[in-house]
């Protein structure tokens, strides 16, 4: 049963999905230390109570750039969505959209933008990154423009892939993978018939577009590989700033001064972000670097926050040290793997009725009272 946003779902999606998966959407870089700090450095930010405040009336609605949002939470970028539950992208995409928040389609998806945007009542959110071909880029943003994608999200933390050992021993990448891909699919059944079979085609979605030609997971690691820049610096994003005519959002911003360099570049917003832990092992936790970039920015753009946030609880403390919006990654992957777009529609319920005990009983009746008052030194 299902009776917690954080932690049941993670569990339920170890036992459906095969290893390579669960274990590609579980882990972090090297020895993990930063995914683990993310979670422990917000887990011990202790909330504020206060009590007999006459709370009867509490609105977790706001607003981001011009839409509207039921709550301050919207779906992060997560590669590969579409094979923890069958054509996952447009499952999850939908379950955001019945819950007024929204949803952004990764570059490396396995639905298309063409096959997610239309299917939807509010504009989605489009991640992108920066790629050796420019021209896929180009392509992108043009058809997510095509597509009525309000928001770019763009992933600036990726130049090099950080090293994720997990997935080698996993069999996501590593010798003999695609062998043991297949073993662990004759083992998980449920998965196998639903998404291996019934889930196809495989494909990433955008990328197959662009060539002409399917594009599909045997191709992922080797694509994205040769395809990350290391070369890129901010006067590289200028073209993408001019192209772009809606809010552009920088995503991977982890220090004050790149914070500061995002408002000069004439950024919309920036996602504070260790890439959930899964580049630079040893960098801080968001908890921790939030409190001064937030210090640094506010006011100047709109602060979105990912990496460790797993529950409503999270999302508050999340708000009350500086963010605007927070992005849940795995969260909703484990749900999606767990029980499809019910699974996510029922974790975005769950994170509404948790952020409500949480505001009930820090004396916050709507987002834009949530502030550092929220938070005690623990
Ligand atoms: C891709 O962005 C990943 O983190 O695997």
């Amino acid at each position: 049963m299902i009776i917690s946003a954080s932690s049941d779902y993670r569990t339920a999606a170890q036992r459906r999905l095969p290893p390579f998966l669960f274990h590609y959407i579980d882990g972090g870089a090297y020895a993990e230390h930063t995914l683990r700090r993310n979670e422990a450095d917000l887990a011990a930010i202790a909330l504020r109570q206060r009590v007999l405040r006459d709370m009867g009336e509490l609105s977790l609605e706001t607003e981001l750039f011009g839409q509207p949002l039921a709550m301050p939470v919207a779906l992060a970028p997560v590669g590969l969505t579409g094979m923890y539950a069958r054509r996952g992208e447009l499952q999850a995409a939908r379950a955001a959209d019945s819950r007024g928040v929204p949803f952004t389609l990764s570059t490396v998806s396995v639905c298309a933008i063409e096959e997610v945007a239309p299917a939807l009542q509010q504009p989605m959110w489009f991640q992108l990154y920066v790629l050796r071909d420019r021209g896929f880029m180009r392509n992108a943003l043009e058809r997510a423009q095509a597509a009525g994608v309000s928001t770019l999200v763009f992933t600036v933390d990726m130049p090099v892939p950080g090293a994720r050992y997990r997935d080698a021993h996993s069999g996501m990448s590593g010798p003999r993978a695609a062998l043991r891909r297949f073993g662990q699919a004759l083992t998980h059944a449920r998965w196998a018939w639903d998404v291996g079979v019934r889930g196809k085609p495989h494909d990433l979605g955008n990328i197959s577009v662009y060539r002409g030609h399917p594009t599909g997971l045997a191709d992922y690691i080797g694509w994205l590989g040769s395809n990350f820049d290391p070369s890129i610096s901010w006067k590289d994003l200028e073209w993408i700033r001019a192209f772009w005519k809606g809010p552009m959002v920088i995503k991977g911003i982890l220090d004050a001064e790149d914070a500061r360099d995002a408002v000069s570049f004439g950024a919309d917003g920036i996602v504070v972000s260790n890439h959930g832990g899964r580049q630079l092992d040893g960098v801080l936790s968001t908890a921790r670097a939030l409190p001064q970039i937030a210090d640094a920015v506010q006011g100047d753009l709109k602060i979105l926050v990912d990496s460790g946030i797993r529950n409503g609880l999270d999302v508050v403390r999340m708000l009350a040290l500086g963010a605007d919006t927070v992005l849940l990654g795995r969260a909703f992957v484990y749900a999606l793997a767990t029980h499809g777009q019910a699974g996510v529609a029922n974790l975005l319920d769950l994170v509404a009725r948790e952020m409500r005990v949480a505001m009930t009983l820090t004396g916050a009746r709507r987002i834009a009272d949530i502030g550092r008052h929220c938070l005690v030194q623990a």
